[in-house]
């Protein structure tokens, strides 16, 4: 792992916001307890289509400590959003209670409010709706699908270069809906002071909460204030505010108190997003000698009645693979859900499992070796926009990869590989995630305490931010750790990005960077021009930052800390600004083509006595440009790969087919891959820093950990058992089909 001269960056660094965490100091949304908070429940459909043709709240308003019951004919108007510059993005176009119409079942119907979340569960459980039912659109298979498909990427003749191609694999691959389940549920806490309004956040953007949130409510911006200092995680689900935050800041508004709205797990299930289901057709065509010859990748997604949410499975079909004939096509299938929502990998990680089946269906066509084939087929420019890579590593995954796990022991044959008595299974995949550099700005202030301190408004999701943002202003300033302060998860700060696609790291360090370098200019030529300063006088080109002190070039220590200059200035702080420049508008980024890269390989073990597969191990190894904390970034990886365990055997939700309730809405019977399901993890980091990422070369890391993970495990158990599993995730019931159960 390559270090900087002052070695902070890409060395393992233990989270600085650690011990808040285990000594439970650290306060999420729903832990901020405001005096005279009031508690919501809210009243959900309990139909997937109908309309709402009687209300009676009568009874619930009646209960006691009952304060509201808020609904369509009292909550006032709420309103849409307009999305621009990517700003006020909304998980859903209908505000809460826009309607009588019912299109998902779990739809807010009325919200409660009472004294305490006793009282307002046990008055929601007494009103009473009376639906006018329709059939509801529930069918998981998407095959009922007629509308016109959006045409996508496209190049040379795919059609006539199918037809002709020596060996093809034609088939389709199904994921299922997908729950996010991250360990801290939705939440929010609203308190007003006069026309201000604060919000207690469960978000992974307080900016972009914050412009929806006056946007809903029809209030000016600088009236909002979204905190979120930490989050138990999302994993998309919280990229966007969803209905309960505006209708709970509605009710706190209304009552003149504090109010506090958490979900039950049962509504994360319907309430808050999920990862539609997807099919898609993948066709590919090859030459005997294993060149491909043409690509199309035709994807289905689900998604609900209003909100026209498209998975982008072929995010990373058009540039992975150098192929002459490519062609993409989409289409959305509505059904009577809730909003879809983006989930750890959006796109890619349905679209690479889909694509990297394929790519292995046709290595065992062509009886190539997986390994190879890829290498074959690897890409020297991105043949999709016809622009450079910025530092493509893709070969060199496959290959280390390889070597870690051992490859070329493999023998190819179904079940040929023993161990113990245990059937092994060996599969791979390959890897890919977009990298982008959001505008941003950053402050970092030296005071007079002997602190500094980083403030830019964005939030730690749980991946490490606090901790990476703290290295960077060390690596600079030479200030240790334990005096850095790093403020964020607050919509007052200058404006920091969204915690979504694995873009922070790569967005804000860069910032913080350029404001600590001009905080550190300040400091010097405050030191040159203060009354009394050692260093009163002396040109500021002759001296240094270093170490926390303003030191002569030419000199040893004793030179003066910052802290001590600034009493001397009688100032108490010292704040500079940093900006990052967005990738696409940098000359050495914006006509390159920016991925992070990845190979997967995976072995499971099949019992076949007593038909139990297990994944048993997992070396993964990560082109992600410049690891800056290792231990994060590893920690990243192996979580996304367990999630990919989750993805390839266990994850699922199933919905009643006449109510749209969804069937598994718990964690007992929402099956995840826990502690007991992890294999044995090895992750290895390329560590080759991105020019065109800025002053540290980091892409980022994250959700590139699950790409590829369920594709190499379809392949292994494919080694395993001869079952060949389109349909994730595989199941007892698919296996029973392998011939090789009796051992
Ligand atoms: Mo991620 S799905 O961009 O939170």
């Amino acid at each position: 792992m390559s270090t900087t001269p002052s070695g902070i960056i890409g060395r393992p660094t233990p989270r600085i916001d650690g011990p808040l965490k285990t000594t439970g100091a650290a306060k999420y949304a729903t832990d901020f307890h405001i005096d005279g908070m009031a508690y919501a429940v809210p009243f959900v459909s309990s139909i997937a289509s109908g309309r709402i043709r009687n209300l009676d709240t009568s009874a619930a308003e009646k209960m006691p400590g009952v304060l509201l019951v808020l609904h369509r004919g009292n909550i006032g108007q709420l309103y849409r959003t307009v999305p621009g510059d990517g700003d006020a993005t909304n998980s859903e176009v209908r505000p809460a209670f826009e309607d009588d119409i019912v299109r998902h079942w779990g739809q807010y119907v009325a919200l409660v409010v009472a004294e305490t979340f006793e009282e307002a569960t046990s008055a929601a459980a007494v009103i009473h709706a009376e639906y006018d039912l329709e059939t509801p659109k529930l069918r998981s298979s998407l095959d009922d699908f007629t509308g016109e498909r959006k045409k996508g990427s496209h190049r040379g003749n795919f059609d006539a270069a199918f037809g002709s191609a020596p060996v093809k694999v034609d088939q389709t691959y199904v994921t299922p809906i997908e729950t996010h389940n991250p360990i801290e549920m939705h939440g929010s806490v609203a308190v007003w002071d006069r026309d201000q309004l604060t919000m207690f956040e469960t978000t992974q953007g307080v900016v972009n909460h914050r412009v929806v949130m006056a946007q809903t409510l029809g209030i000016p911006i600088e009236n909002v204030r979204v905190v979120t200092r930490f989050l138990g995680s999302g994993f998309g689900g919280k990229l966007f505010p969803w209905p309960h935050c505006a209708m709970n800041a509605v009710a706190a508004c209304k009552l003149g108190r504090p109010v506090k709205l958490c979900l039950p797990r049962r509504m994360m299930f319907s309430s808050v997003g999920y990862r539609p289901r997807t099919e898609q057709r993948m066709r590919l065509g090859a030459s005997m000698d294993g060149k491909l010859l043409a690509l199309s990748h035709d994807y289905l997604n689900s998604t609900s009645l209003l909100d026209d949410y498209d998975e982008g499975c072929a995010e990373a079909t058009p540039y992975l693979y150098s192929v002459a004939n490519l062609s993409v096509t989409s289409g959305l299938v509505r059904r009577n859900l809730g909003a879809p929502m983006y989930m750890r990998g959006p796109g890619a990680v349905p679209g690479l499992y889909a694509m990297e089946a394929a790519m292995n269906e046709l290595a065992d066509e062509l009886k190539i070796d997986p390994v190879k084939l890829r290498i074959l087929n690897d890409a020297e420019k991105d043949e999709d926009k016809n622009i450079p890579f910025s530092s493509r590593h893709y070969r060199e995954c496959l290959e280390v990869g390889a070597k870690k796990f051992g490859w070329e022991k493999r023998t190819v044959g179904i079940g040929s590989m023993r161990r113990y008595g245990k059937i092994l299974g060996w599969g791979m995949a390959g890897a890919s995630w977009v990298a982008l550099r959001l505008p941003c700005t950053a402050h970092v202030e030296f005071h007079a305490n002997g602190r500094v301190s980083v403030r830019s408004g964005t939030q730690d999701i749980g991946t490490g931010t606090y901790t990476t943002f703290a290295q960077v202003v060390h690596e600079k300033t030479g200030v240790p750790l334990d005096r850095i302060d790093v403020v964020i998860g607050d919509s007052a700060l200058p404006d920091g990005p969204m915690s979504g696609g694995s873009m922070v790291t790569g967005s804000v360090l860069n910032a913080i960077a350029n404001a600590s370098t001009e905080a550190m200019k300040k400091m010097i030529a405050l030191s040159t021009g203060t009354e009394g300063s050692p260093l009163k006088g002396t040109k500021a080109e002759e001296l240094e930052f270093a170490e926390g002190r303003i030191r002569k070039k030419d000199s040893a220590a004793g030179d003066p800390e910052f802290a001590e200059i600034l009493k001397l200035a009688r100032v108490d702080g010292l704040s500079a600004e940093g900006k990052t420049v967005p990738t696409w508008e940098d000359p050495q980024s914006k006509d390159k083509s920016l991925h992070s890269y990845g190979a997967q390989f995976v072995e499971v073990e099949w019992e076949p006595d007593i038909a139990r597969l297990r994944v048993s191990r997992v070396v993964t190894v990560i082109d992600a440009g410049r690891i800056i904390n290792p231990k994060a970034a590893a920690n990243q990886i192996a979580g996304a790969v367990v999630m990919g365990v989750g993805m390839g055997l266990l994850e699922e939700t199933v919905h009643d087919q006449r109510t749209g309730q969804p069937i598994n809405g718990s964690m007992a019977d929402y099956l995840m891959a826990t502690c007991a399901d992890s294999p044995e993890i090895d992750v290895t980091f390329l560590d080759y820093p991105d020019p065109a990422m800025g002053e540290y070369g980091a892409r980022g890391v994250g959700e590139i950990g699950l790409a590829g993970v369920a594709a190499a495990i379809t392949a292994a158990v494919h080694h395993a058992t001869g079952v060949r599993v389109r349909e994730l995730p595989v199941k007892i019931e698919d296996l029973l089909q392998s011939k090789i159960l009796q051992a």
